[in-house]
């Protein structure tokens, strides 16, 4: 890669965390996220307060990140920005502050798409080995679950995706019936970790391709745990390590299917993770292991860019620079951006 040193601004705003880095070349040299607590009242993201956390959080986060990087604004080549998929009213505001800028500092704007941001991560530079084309790309967070060959730097075929709730939405819909909060994923990872993982027995959708689907699971999961409370109202309490063990250890069993006959299928043995779900402790494990048994090479994000950031926006944002692959203030905000 060129290495004449170009300094990069790059903007998130998909969903409930507001993130910008300063990327000098494919090295990160600042990377602040303003997570909103203002969420984990309610249970989930509230797209109205999202938006209005983003307005209010954007230029001190922006600010710091510039300021930790030790450079002025006037040393920005370049403004990248999460163009999409996510949240609209979220993304409006991480959008028009981009744009704004951009047009103020007179430099070229770039676009770029979240969840090819979420596998990207893995070519920031020192930090972590690099995947070699083409691979196997899985992406699992809290609003996608998808399966993808990843052929070159933003040549993504889609092989799978969920035909209904993402998996760290399970995650999180499952945890809130245990009155785990917001987001619950982290912590019944953390539970899991003490209880047994064969104690209840949970559906696995039979899917033929590589699609997938966890509504019926998290339905069923949610009847279980109405059935048994009504029981005995002490029933969460008295086992919830050994209900979370058994959610994580399907919700681990349904995608881990899906990877390992992409891999079968497309002949491909590298095998690379995105998303905040990549952080999860059991799905880790279990890849590590299947790595040594099978001989495939497994890409784990570093904890801190498996969840939402900017970093992972940058890298794009550099990429897209040696190629002088511009946006224009024309392009708004897409909800659901395609690859
Ligand atoms: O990628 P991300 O930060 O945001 C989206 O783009 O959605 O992913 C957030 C999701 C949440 O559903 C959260 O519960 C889940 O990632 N998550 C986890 C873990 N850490 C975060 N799920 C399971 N285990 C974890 N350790
Ligand atoms: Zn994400």
């Amino acid at each position: 890669m060129n290495q004449k040193p170009c300094y990069i601004l790059a903007i998130e705003s998909s969903c409930d965390d507001t993130a910008a880095a300063i990327l000098q070349n494919d090295k990160v040299l600042s990377n602040i996220i303003a997570t909103q607590d203002v969420h984990k009242k309610y249970g989930g993201v509230v797209p109205e307060l999202a938006s209005r956390a983003h307005q209010q959080n954007i230029i001190p986060v922006v600010d710091q990140a510039i300021h930790q990087a030790g450079i002025t604004k006037n040393d920005l080549k370049a403004i990248a920005y999460t163009r999409g998929p996510g949240l609209l009213g979220s993304l409006l505001v991480g959008t028009s502050f981009a744009k704004s800028l951009a047009m103020g500092l007179d430099i070229p704007l770039i676009e770029v798409n979240h969840m090819q941001a979420h596998l990207l991560v893995h070519f920031i530079k020192d930090e972590f080995p690099t995947p070699t084309f083409p691979f196997i790309g899985v992406t699992v967070s809290g609003g996608h679950t998808q399966i993808i060959k990843v052929k070159d730097y933003l040549d993504f075929e889609l092989l799978g995706t969920t035909l209904d709730d993402a998996i760290g939405e399970a995650f999180d819909k499952c945890g809130k019936v245990l009155g785990l909060g917001y987001p619950a994923g982290p912590i019944i990872d953390q539970k899991a970790k003490s209880g047994n993982s064969k104690a209840f027995e949970f559906p696995i959708p039979k899917i033929l391709n590589l699609n997938l689907s966890f509504s019926g699971f998290k339905t069923a999961v949610i009847n279980f745990i109405h059935k048994n409370t009504q029981k005995d109202k002490d029933f969460i309490k008295n086992n919830l390590n050994d209900l979370c063990a058994s959610i994580q250890y399907t919700l681990i069993e349904i995608i881990f299917q899906k990877i390992e006959k992409a891999v079968d299928l497309h002949e491909l043995t590298q095998v690379v993770l995105g998303g905040g779900v990549s952080a999860n402790s059991g799905l880790r494990l279990k890849l590590k292991k299947t790595a040594v048994e099978k001989g495939w090479d497994v890409y784990l994000p570093p904890l801190a860019y498996t969840t939402d950031n900017a970093a992972m926006i940058g890298i794009i944002g550099y990429l897209k620079y040696l190629k002088k692959d511009f946006g224009n203030i024309k392009e708004s905000a897409s909800a659901r951006l395609k690859f």
